[in-house]
């Protein structure tokens, strides 16, 4: 291994050889695009999760051509059920700009990254740095808590001067030699410390490479760190959902608004109140609405309680929002949906 020109880096350079994740998918390769499609699926969701999503999607779009030249309903439907869809729409604009703007040449600079749709400053670093080598810091959501921690950075990230100022710190913690090699293991090496040790609730000090210079160790109290003082906060709220099926099997989808909610995706017609939704059906006095199990499903922000309501209809317009059209048992499953719609259309068998 080479010599990181930096204790720190080289103690967690040593770890991650020794202890680290090797195993993960993209972990095997310096070719930006998957990197990039990882890292961008590792921003809000697990990375059991991702893993299947990850294989499905390149096999699917196998590189960026593929990407840039797909269909935004086909991008939307391979991503149904890993949520924050603007995700899915970013990555299908920077793959467009990758081509159109770098003849298809990922830039290597973090600073030109950044200017890439959905690519944000932690992302664009971990890019650099796995891909190329460059000695940039990433402070990702686990770095983030492992840096205050063992800096003892008491200064409340909900401000972003203070975020700066952890990530100049984070920058004189980098290695300083050999970066194509130290730059990806130590990378690689703070954020598996941050998944893997230095948890959020319970971190295993004992196991913790750095533990002998660590601040928040020393004095006993590593979930004083981060100190973030506005916190998100939840509501919860009930929506109906307007189920009419044709005798064939059809089903009345509509496009969802953007922004908002499932933002460009399919879904049956959405309603705040019974009410809202028994005026939009034609003849609702014979209608026989069947109300279904009502399905939870978490947002970010918000609880949302599910009330879907199935009806026969012969046919015609249900017109709401951005309008929208039926779509017969074989068309539905391939369109973007959002994930606790597409369990409810299919528990129908
Ligand atoms: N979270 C964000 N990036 C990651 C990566 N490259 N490996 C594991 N977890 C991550």
């Amino acid at each position: 291994m080479s010599s990181s020109g930096n204790d720190f880096a080289s103690v967690v350079i040593r770890w991650q050889r020794d202890h680290g994740r090797h195993d993960l998918p993209w972990q095997q390769t310096r070719d930006p695009y998957p990197v990039w499609l990882s890292e961008i699926m590792l921003q809000q969701t697990q990375v059991g999760t991702v893993k299947a999503y990850y294989a499905r999607f390149l096999e699917r779009f196998p590189d960026m051509d593929a990407l840039a030249a797909a269909d935004l309903d086909e991008v939307l439907s391979v991503w149904s059920g890993l949520g924050y869809y603007s995700r899915a729409r970013n990555l299908h604009r920077c793959a467009q700009a990758v081509r159109d703007r770098f003849g298809g040449k990922w830039p290597r600079s973090p600073d030109v990254l950044e200017t890439l749709p959905g690519i944000g400053r932690s992302t664009a670093a971990a890019i650099a740095a796995f891909c190329f080598g460059e000695r940039v810091a990433i402070l990702d959501g686990n770095v983030r808590r492992v840096l205050s921690r063992v800096l003892g950075f008491d200064s409340d990230l909900s401000k972003m001067a203070n975020q700066r100022a952890l990530w100049a710190l984070a920058e004189q913690l980098l290695p300083v030699d050999h970066l194509r090699q130290t730059m990806p293991a130590y990378t690689q090496g703070l954020m598996d410390i941050g998944a893997t040790v230095c948890r959020a609730r319970g971190p295993d000090c004992g196991a913790c490479p750095v533990a002998s210079v660590c601040t928040a160790r020393r004095d006993g109290d590593p979930h004083a760190y981060p100190v973030r003082s506005r916190r998100l906060s939840r509501s919860a709220q009930s929506l109906w959902l307007l189920w009419a099926v044709r005798a064939d099997g059809s089903v009345w989808l509509e496009r969802r608004p953007t922004p908002g909610v499932w933002a460009g995706l399919y879904c049956l017609p959405v309603f705040p109140s019974w009410a809202a939704m028994a005026s939009v059906v034609p003849t609702p006095e014979s209608a026989a609405f069947e109300c279904l199990p009502v399905v939870a499903h978490a947002l970010t922000h918000k609880d949302l309680s599910l009330h879907p309501v199935r009806i026969p209809m012969a046919g015609g317009q249900l017109t709401q929002g951005d309008g929208g059209e039926w779509f017969s048992a074989a068309r539905w499953p391939g369109l973007g949906l959002p994930a606790p719609i597409r369990k409810i259309l299919s528990a129908a068998g």
